[in-house]
């Protein structure tokens, strides 16, 4: 990269090193961009810091000194928090800064956030984003845009460094919502395939048989596919957590629900998803959201 584009470059700002955003962020440093991150608990940075990113004190004092303020948070609460308290970043960001909010939230919310951008003087885009950590890793995530157009299309050089393809979806909100689509079909079919392996090994199958036949069949996603070898093994490590999957089905009810629209399937693979991540949270435990498969087996031979 040449000093001249560098200079074009806009300075970047990233809030939340979680598993997503230090990873996105890594990637953003790597292409060469000006970064600063923030954290709530500090440690989280460090290896940021490490790799030339500068770190912020708090999300008001990024905001001030950035262009773009990128961010991935755990839920509403923490966007809210951090966004929209007193001293929240949008508050403290110069007129004409865009902001983009990659986290999993509601679309009320997303909508309030570009409100008070818009009374503010600041852009905001909504820009969940579909992949798991290492996906995040390796640059290839999808990305779902909600705001107007002409913003994202000036924000399209940084997803073009975090992602294989974004999409820009419509008006504020058009983000979130298509990201609740895709992990509707995400949650329920790991609810379908948890019931069709116990189908099948309580009628009498052999289990390993069974994966086996599954995996080479068209009905199984790519999705569903990539978690067999932990039905097999009966071993779950977080790539999606659980707590999250079962929060973006709190987040899918709560959509319908405003829609006055029912979800049946969606509410019963909700409820097992919530049993079991509040079964793991008592046990200190954070499994993988394909650990519902161990649930409705463990269900059925109780
Ligand atoms: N993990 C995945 O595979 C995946 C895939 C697609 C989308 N997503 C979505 O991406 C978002 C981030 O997920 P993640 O896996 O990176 O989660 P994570 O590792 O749990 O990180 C959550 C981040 O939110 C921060 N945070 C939580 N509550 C906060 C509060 N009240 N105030 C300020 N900061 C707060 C955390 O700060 P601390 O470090 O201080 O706790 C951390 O930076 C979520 O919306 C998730 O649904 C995740």
């Amino acid at each position: 990269m040449t000093a001249a584009n560098t200079t074009q470059r806009p300075r970047l700002g990233f809030i939340g090193m979680g598993g997503m955003g230090s990873r996105m962020a890594g990637r953003l440093l790597a292409a060469g961009y000006d970064l600063t991150v923030y954290n709530r608990s500090r440690e989280r940075t460090q290896s940021l810091a490490e790799r030339g990113a500068k770190v912020a004190a708090s999300p008001a004092e990024l905001a001030e000194g950035v262009e773009i303020v990128l961010s991935s948070l755990a839920d509403d609460a923490a966007v809210e928090t951090v966004m929209m308290a007193p001293h929240g970043a949008i508050f403290a960001a110069r007129a004409g800064t865009i902001f983009v909010d990659m986290s999993t939230v509601s679309p009320a919310l997303s909508r309030r956030l570009h409100a008070a951008g818009r009374r503010n003087w600041v852009f905001v885009l909504d820009a969940p984003v579909s992949g798991t950590t290492s996906v995040a890793e390796q640059g290839e995530l999808s990305i779902f845009v909600g705001g107007e157009r002409a913003v994202y299309e000036r924000c399209k050089p940084i997803f073009e460094a975090i992602s294989k393809a974004s999409l820009h979806m419509g008006p504020a909100g058009s983000g979130v919502m298509t990201k609740l689509c895709a992990n509707t079909m995400l949650g329920l079919g790991m609810q379908a395939l948890a019931e069709a392996v116990t189908l099948g090994t309580r009628g009498g199958l052999q289990r390993d048989g069974l994966l086996d036949a599954l995996a080479g069949t068209a009905v199984v996603s790519p999705s569903q596919k990539s978690k067999l070898e932990n039905v097999r093994n009966g071993v779950y490590p977080p790539a999606f957590p659980l707590q999250l999957m079962a929060k973006d089905f709190r987040l899918i009810q709560s959509a319908a629900a405003d829609l006055a629209m029912a979800m049946p399937g969606t509410a019963a693979a909700a409820q097992v998803a919530a049993n079991e991540a509040d079964r793991q949270s008592a046990l200190g435990h954070d499994e993988d959201f394909s650990s519902v498969v161990r649930a409705v087996e463990q269900m059925a031979t109780a």
